[in-house]
């Protein structure tokens, strides 16, 4: 019994984490546009090459222009402000372990 409701469990776990990068693959979309389809391009050639950060430092990129001002380097940082600004700290998590995942 005990090992059956663990299979259940790893069973709805990894449907819920499939979901989940289903989803931020969906969201994704909109930043493949500039980034490319592998995070491989430079956006707008100016941002840093993201393909091959791992989801912590994308996080935090993430983080810093949501929250304004505690990351941008160039004079196109406000466009990254707009994409962030209305994604929840859970989307943005879900998105940076998708990014990192990229090749
Ligand atoms: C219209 C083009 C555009 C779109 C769409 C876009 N970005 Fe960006 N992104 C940029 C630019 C330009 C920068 C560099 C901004 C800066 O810091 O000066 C950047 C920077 C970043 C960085 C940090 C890399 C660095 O240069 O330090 C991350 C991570 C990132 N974007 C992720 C995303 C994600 C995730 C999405 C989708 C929700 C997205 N971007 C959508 C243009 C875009």
């Amino acid at each position: 019994m005990k090992k059956l409701s663990s299979i259940v469990l790893l069973v709805i776990f990894s449907n819920v984490l499939e979901a989940n990068i289903s989803q931020a693959a969906q969201t994704y979309r909109l930043c493949a546009a500039c980034h490319g389809i592998h995070a491989q391009t430079k956006a707008l050639g100016l941002s840093h090459i993201i393909q091959g950060w791992n989801s912590e430092k994308i996080l935090q990129a993430l983080r810093g222009y949501k929250n304004g001002s505690s990351y941008g380097h160039s004079k196109m940082a406000w466009i990254m402000r707009d994409k962030t600004h209305n994604l929840s700290d859970e989307e943005l998590q879900m998105l940076a372990n998708y990014i990192s995942k990229l090749k």
